[in-house]
């Protein structure tokens, strides 16, 4: 089997990373903070794993920063994360681009303020020609949300006679995710313990290697990123297949 979907293999600089950035409110919590200083902390962290990122070589990085079912927190707590949202991209934009990241965002981004629709589309246009590192930020993002809208549209298409039944495969699954064109992760990490997908990237998940760690997202430094990335290079991937014994 060879597709644009198909990850890479388990040696060497994986492809593409994903990370559910976890943890932010216990780091602030053991420390008598606010969860808001957790979640401050967090983006220096997210700043650090991109830099990471390109320097260890990845080619896409997609970071969970916020869920849809993160939309049922308190008001202030979704209130603090937007501002630093805005913050972020606000700040970082033109830093992104002069390191030539281009930038997309997954995610129901309607559920957003304008101005932070805003400066999600002014940054993917800004940076939509750069050829390094895709920084993938799923905002807003739901695995089985992103599913359901892609069997929406593929039912349109087929009534529109876009699209014939017999025409509906993997591939064109994939060409109606929020991740169209993007490869599969071929390595997930889960911070700060827990040992769950959250509802991130469902479908794009078949047959990644997952690595769960004890640190905090906050403390998440290029150290841990390297030792995740270790650990994904003694893994032995062999999507359903027999391997022959050397
Ligand atoms: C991750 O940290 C950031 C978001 C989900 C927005 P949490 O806010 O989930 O922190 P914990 O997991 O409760 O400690
Ligand atoms: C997953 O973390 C979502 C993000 C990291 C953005 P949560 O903290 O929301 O997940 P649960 O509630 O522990 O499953
Ligand atoms: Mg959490």
């Amino acid at each position: 089997m060879q597709s644009a979907m198909k990850p890479s293999g388990g040696e060497g600089t994986p492809v593409h990373v994903a990370i559910i950035m976890n943890g932010n409110g216990r780091w602030a919590k053991s420390r008598g903070m606010p969860r808001a200083m957790g979640h401050k902390r967090g983006a220096e962290a997210v700043r650090r794993t991109v830099e990471a990122a390109g320097e260890i070589g990845i080619s896409y990085l997609t970071l969970f920063g916020f869920s849809s079912e993160n939309w049922s927190r308190p008001k202030q707590e979704i209130g603090d994360l937007m501002g630093l949202l805005r913050l972020y991209l606000r700040s970082e934009i033109a830093e992104l681009h002069r390191k030539n990241v281009r930038l997309r965002m997954i995610g129901d981004r309607s559920r957003f303020e304008r101005d932070i629709i805003a400066l999600i589309e002014e940054a993917e246009r800004m940076t939509a020609e750069n050829s390094g590192l895709t920084l993938v930020l799923a905002l807003s993002y739901g695995g089985r949300q992103e599913i359901v809208a892609a069997i929406r549209s593929i039912v349109q298409d087929v009534g529109n006679s876009k699209l014939l039944p017999e025409e509906i495969d993997v591939e064109c699954v994939h060409g109606y995710l929020h991740t169209a064109g993007i490869p599969d992760p071929d390595l997930l990490i889960r911070t700060s313990g827990e040992q769950r997908i959250s509802n991130f990237l469902l479908w794009q998940l078949a047959y990644t290697e997952f690595v769960f760690l004890d640190t905090l997202w906050p403390d998440f430094s290029a150290n841990d990123f390297r030792r995740a990335i270790s650990e994904f290079n003694d893994r032995d991937r062999r999507y359903g297949a027999v391997v022959a014994p050397n």
